[in-house]
């Protein structure tokens, strides 16, 4: 994956917006693998292209097929939840993705060749987005930008430069919180409540 650093002036949100809406076009065309033969709706991107954090989950799944939207079942409403907690607003502080486009049969994890497809769209969302912070959510964003073999629970909640230029964070999956109830010192969701204050610290300071 290429990162091309634009010069902000240049990449105004009117340019951003007129480029996302091309690339959108080009999704909507896609026949580059099977899953665009099985979705009911290509889940391209949601938020504010303008938003200093660019959010990758894994693949749409029911909910996001039927609307064409990421994260808005269950597991998006428990992150939507939490981004609010720690004190964002998910439309105006983040642009969301994921890392495949149509949603994988029975919400399979999307395999090498599936995920390979959709990186050039990905690729071009980063470069027209240009996020200060991308936080990788969950193993399957982890594993498309990150060779090593890292568990995400090793791994979450350091900084990771990507590109040399875009600092991110691995956190866990809203999925993986939803099956871990505690709210204990140390817990899945303790953690990435912190996880997600980090990044605001982050933030806030640029
Ligand atoms: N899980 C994801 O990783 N992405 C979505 O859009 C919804 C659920």
């Amino acid at each position: 994956m290429k990162y091309l650093k634009w010069n902000e002036e240049f990449l105004n949100i009117e340019v951003k917006e007129k480029a996302l809406n091309e690339l959108k076009k080009v999704v909507y065309q896609c026949k580059a693998c099977d899953l665009g033969l099985t979705c009911t709706n290509k889940v391209f991107s949601d938020g504010n292209p303008n938003a200093k954090i660019m959010l990758i989950g894994e693949a749409p799944g029911a909910e996001e097929d039927a609307s064409g939207v990421p994260f808005v079942g269950r597991a998006g409403k428990f992150l939507t939840q939490l981004m609010t907690d720690v004190g964002f607003d998910r439309k105006k502080d983040f642009y969301i993705v994921n890392t495949v486009k149509c949603r994988p049969p029975n919400n399979r994890v999307p395999s090498d060749f599936e995920k390979s497809c959709c990186n050039d769209y990905l690729s071009a969302q980063i470069n027209i987005v240009q996020p200060k912070v991308i936080i990788l959510c969950g193993a399957t964003a982890l594993k498309s930008f990150v060779q090593q073999d890292y568990k995400i629970s090793q791994i979450r909640g350091q900084w990771i430069e990507l590109f040399g230029e875009i600092k991110a964070m691995a956190i866990f999956h809203p999925s993986y919180l939803l099956r871990n109830h505690s709210l204990e010192e140390g817990s899945p969701r303790d953690l990435t409540k912190k996880d997600l204050i980090r990044v605001k610290n982050f933030v806030d300071k640029l």
